[in-house]
């Protein structure tokens, strides 16, 4: 059996990862413990736990399916291989949402909403915002429901594709991350993308086919001044720009991300037309 010093030194993992799967592995193991004792023996059933997620790791399952959890805008978030690990970049999606919107009441849609990351930060930071959202997978939205339940988030949910399960709902704001990698991108077959829902992240076409059908939808879903705010690759700015003018939404612009690349495009329905 394993102390924890050992455990740590046993895998070539780095340090933190190998700490993070310790302590999902003991129950109630802190950080001070583990430094103020490590010559503490683990349980047979705990050496095995820790064992297995190490090996696990080793053969690439990113760590947030491993420990069942990620940080998102400052909350945990639970997450499952049926749904998207959530990024930092969608962050910026949320921050945007807030400026533009403003905290008064407001009727929004997450389409694709995988692990309820959008909607659920939307609804906690904009407590007036009647907040729903949207998803294909049945398996996705279990978790982002348990979410929601477990954050005291007031979110409700609809399986379907897109804007079909909406009824006749117009919004203030429509926010979305689909899947926008193209079908033969070699990042499909590395590192952590290769253990997340194929679904969430590619529309096995050219990257944009999901965001044809999310703008091409969005006029007749906004409330006139609505926006249309969507993620997508850092290539894609010039076509989703384009994409979201030709639907004749105005304000059409590309924020960058952190890393100084296009990220997310916001467009707005026209106010109706002044009176001549
Ligand atoms: C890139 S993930 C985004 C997940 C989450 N919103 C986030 O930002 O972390 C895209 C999500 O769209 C969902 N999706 C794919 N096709 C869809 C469709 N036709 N209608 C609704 N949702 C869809 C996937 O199941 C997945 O959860």
């Amino acid at each position: 059996m394993l102390t924890l010093d050992a455990a740590l030194r046993h895998y070539p993992l780095p340090r933190l990862e190998a700490r993070m799967l310790l302590q999902h592995a003991v129950a109630g193991l802190s950080h001070a413990r583990i430094i103020a004792d490590p010559d503490l023996t683990l349980s047979e059933t705990q050496s095995a736990c820790f064992c297995a997620l190490a090996e696990r790791r080793l053969a690439g399952e990113p760590m947030a399916y491993l420990i069942g959890e990620r940080e998102f805008f400052g909350r945990p978030f639970r997450v499952t291989p049926a749904v998207l690990i959530p990024r930092p970049e969608t962050e910026h999606l949320v921050e945007t949402a807030l400026a533009r919107l403003g905290g008064g009441p407001a009727q929004v849609v997450d389409l694709g909403t995988g692990s309820g990351a959008i909607a659920v930060t939307l609804a906690l930071e904009a407590p007036a915002w009647r907040v729903s959202a949207v998803d294909l997978s049945a398996e996705a939205l279990a978790v982002a429901c348990g979410n929601a339940e477990a954050l005291g988030a007031d979110v409700a949910f609809h399986q379907g594709s897109w804007y079909a399960p909406l009824a006749e709902a117009c919004f203030d704001l429509i926010a979305s991350n689909p899947p926008y990698i193209r079908h033969d991108d070699h990042h499909l077959g590395e590192g952590d993308v290769r253990f997340e829902p194929r679904m969430a992240l590619t529309d096995e076409a050219d990257g944009l086919d999901c965001l044809r059908e999310i703008a091409g939808g969005a006029p007749s879903r906004l409330r006139p001044g609505g926006w249309l705010m969507v993620e997508h690759g850092y290539d894609q700015g010039p076509a989703v720009r384009e994409l979201f003018l030709a639907t004749g939404l105005s304000e059409v612009e590309t924020v960058l991300d952190l890393a100084g690349l296009d990220r997310i495009t916001v467009g707005r329905k026209p106010l109706a037309d002044a009176a001549p």
